[in-house]
């Protein structure tokens, strides 16, 4: 796939100023430090190449939800120092994204220097996309570089309107994100399989939905199963459900039989799961198998597990799939050429017993899925993952590098796999247009 929007490759950046939309939407932890950097190292060939090109660097970003300035847990000037040390290059730091001291801090900015402006969403006329707060963004720079992937699929002032005033394209980040994803989604090695996990249906149908119409097997996990599991009348006690997703839950199902109907296609809703009463490493755990049965009574052969192994007690929660499903899952992933991942399997943020061993009680299906992928059975697909939790558990695991693709974007990566146009791609310069068109 070739991208069709102009990059930082296609114009001249000697002595420009550069306003860099990244995306430094990072998880921070209660003392306000970085837990994960995943984001701000992605960021680095982008910058890294405007500087080498003699830019003045001008990076603007948001964090968080904030609702102003008061909000100082979503200040920026954490991610300042996390990128001047992974630059080994001092970053300067503007207290506000527009205004007096952003505007004389990038007048002084030098070629090959860094500037940081502080959180966008500071200004409640970022998320409205408002045209003067766009302009007060623009007025700081020449040139504008879009290289936030996560956020391209918001129409903010920073995504969208900001393009109106400047010369607007593409980061390094943003061009291998698109290329990337499009390319898995519009032309996969066969068979593909998509498996989806997270918690809400309503945040997944559209993916869902497309899933089923391109690939060849597709699995449901995580909290989302559980809605899918009571659309099909098991009793899920106190699992987290989403009984008004039940109607969309049933129509996907009818949409999966459908096209099984007509052709190869495996449409995988978990037959077994782990469930405990308490979400805490301490709980007792066990395993409830509604689907398959395959927990012979042993003493009483060849009769049926007695009837608790298959119903989910009233005072009980799914927390996990069962070692059936994870086995299930595995052996698909077995004969898939690409595999495209989007949603843990469990409870993945539980730790494990006063830090015993690498995972929680609740991660067991994910790892299996993560085993699976890497080629522990044997075969290794093609592995893509989309962002978010996803991201988050594999960087946190230190297992980013064994992917073929661990995108950056959570939502943003949803939406382009479900075929839709991201406002913060569409906005910028085409390839077939001059870069003074915009300016
Ligand atoms: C993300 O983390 O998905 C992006 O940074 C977008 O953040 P938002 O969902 O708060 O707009």
């Amino acid at each position: 796939m070739s991208f069709s929007k102009q990059t930082i490759k296609d114009i001249s950046l000697k002595g420009k100023r550069v306003l860099l939309r990244a995306d430094y939407n990072i998880p921070l932890k209660a003392n306000g430090e970085i837990a994960d950097d995943y984001r701000i190292k992605k960021s680095l060939p982008t910058v890294e190449y405007l500087l080498s090109k003699g830019a003045k660097v001008i990076i603007c970003s948001h964090l968080g939800r904030p609702t102003g300035p008061h909000d100082t847990h979503c200040s920026l000037a954490p991610v300042a120092k996390r990128l001047q040390k992974l630059l080994d290059k001092k970053v300067l730091f503007a207290a506000d994204c527009v205004g007096p001291e952003a505007e004389a801090a990038a007048k002084q900015l030098k070629p090959g220097e860094v500037l940081l402006l502080e959180n966008l969403r500071y200004h409640p006329e970022e998320e409205k996309n408002e045209d003067s707060f766009a302009k007060a963004l623009a007025n700081l720079a020449d040139v504008f570089v879009q290289d936030g992937f996560g956020v391209v699929h918001r129409a903010h002032a920073s995504t969208e309107a900001v393009t109106k005033y400047l010369p607007s394209v593409a980061g390094l980040l943003l061009e291998k994100e698109v290329d990337t994803i499009t390319d898995a989604i519009q032309k996969p090695e066969r068979p593909m399989m998509a498996i989806v996990g997270g918690a809400k249906i309503a945040d997944k149908i559209e993916i869902l939905n497309r899933f089923i119409d391109l690939a060849d097997i597709v699995v449901v996990g995580g909290a989302m199963a559980n809605t899918f599991l009571l659309a099909q009348g098991l009793d899920t006690g106190k699992s987290l459900t989403e009984p008004e997703d039940v109607p969309l839950a049933k129509d996907i199902i009818e949409k999966a039989k459908e096209k099984a109907k007509n052709e190869h296609f495996i449409f995988y809703i978990p037959q077994d799961a782990v469930v405990a009463k308490q979400i805490n490493s301490h709980s007792r755990t066990r395993v409830v198998d509604w689907g398959t049965l395959t927990f012979a009574d042993i003493e009483n052969y060849p009769k049926r597990p007695p009837h608790e192994d298959s119903k989910i007690a009233h005072d009980e929660m799914i927390l996990d799939i069962g070692p059936f499903s994870g086995a299930f899952i595995a052996g698909s992933i077995q004969l898939a050429q690409t595999v495209i991942w989007n949603g843990t399997m469990g409870v993945t943020e539980t730790p494990a017993i006063n830090g015993l061993g690498p995972v929680g009680p609740f991660a067991h299906g994910t790892e299996l899925v993560i085993e699976a992928l890497l080629g522990q059975y044997g075969h290794r697909p093609y592995s893509l993952i989309g962002g978010g939790d996803t991201a988050g558990y594999i960087e946190e695991r230190r297992l980013v590098s064994c992917f073929d693709h661990v995108s950056t974007g959570g939502g943003a990566s949803l939406e382009l796999m479900s075929g839709k146009k991201l406002p913060g791609v569409e906005s910028l310069l085409s390839k077939n247009k001059v870069q003074s068109s915009k300016a």
